[in-house]
């Protein structure tokens, strides 16, 4: 397998506003991790431990740390290197309708709206959008809203989605829902996930493998591959291998 993501003894600070003499935040302690193309893997860990600010370096936008990030082995503080990556928060602009919220990526790169719109009917199907196009986000579900994001995001340009807890702000069956939509789009297109979230059922069903974190300054205390084959069925959640990883990734992250 190659590695498309590798980092190496990764440490973050963050400094208060006032100076930098002060000791500052330690967030992340030496990180080291590698993810594997076409690989789902999650970054699970307590609130507050890092992940984000994980996925924030990962992705380019900060390049204040120690240690190294390498991107299909090219050094993203060096060289810009596309990512597909969704914030947290869905992050939809709310006076623009979702057709063209989704078109956004191909509207920065300056591509073809028009063909872009023809060629996105399928992809709006199976992202289950169809015949919304023109809504404005606060007239969409909370589900479809992830929906479009996520839609949006797999748009853009780049061969690694990092995606910071898409359904983190949804309620158990619609959250539930979309992990099951989520799992046959991607063993369908296959791109490489970062996934993160503090839900460990929702870590070990989605994932061929999942990094466990600590406490802030985050770093991690262990990994488990989870080996259900797929495509991956509900029932799979309620056998017994299902209660040993859980176990153990409870174990990984109470040890801490
Ligand atoms: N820009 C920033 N400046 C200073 N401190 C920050 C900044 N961003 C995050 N932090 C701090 O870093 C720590 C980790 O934040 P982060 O958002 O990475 O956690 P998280 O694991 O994603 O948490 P959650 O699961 O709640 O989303 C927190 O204590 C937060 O206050
Ligand atoms: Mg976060």
């Amino acid at each position: 397998m190659n590695k498309i993501i590798e980092i190496t003894q990764l440490n973050k600070v963050y400094y208060g506003p006032e100076d930098r003499e002060r000791e500052g935040l330690g967030v992340l302690s030496d990180i080291n991790m590698r993810v594997d193309d076409n690989e789902f893997v999650s970054l699970l860990g307590p609130s507050g431990c890092g992940k984000s600010t994980l996925l924030k370096l990962i992705a380019g936008l900060d390049n204040d740390y120690e240690g190294s990030i390498s991107l299909r082995g090219k050094n993203p503080k060096n060289t810009r290197i596309p990512v597909c990556y969704m914030l947290q928060k869905d992050c939809l602009i709310p006076w623009r309708t979702m057709i063209s919220n989704i078109l956004l990526p191909i509207e920065i790169r300056k591509g073809n709206i028009k063909t872009a719109k023809e060629n996105l009917k399928s992809l709006i199907a199976e992202f289950g959008l169809a015949g919304f196009e023109n809504y404005r986000p606060s007239q969409l579900s909370g589900g479809m809203r992830q929906r479009a994001a996520l839609l949006r995001t797999y748009l853009m340009d780049g061969e690694i989605m990092l995606l910071d807890e898409p359904f983190g702000a949804l309620d158990e069956i619609t959250r539930m829902q979309m992990q099951d939509w989520l799992i046959s789009v991607w063993e369908k297109h296959r791109k490489t996930v970062l996934f993160v979230t503090h839900d460990i059922d929702e870590a070990i069903y989605l994932s061929d493998r999942v990094i466990a974190m600590s406490n802030i300054p985050g770093t991690i205390v262990g990994e488990i591959c989870i080996d259900f084959k797929r495509p991956r069925t509900r029932d799979m959640l309620l056998c017994t291998q299902f209660n040993e990883y859980k176990r153990s990734l409870m174990g990984l992250l109470t040890n801490d």
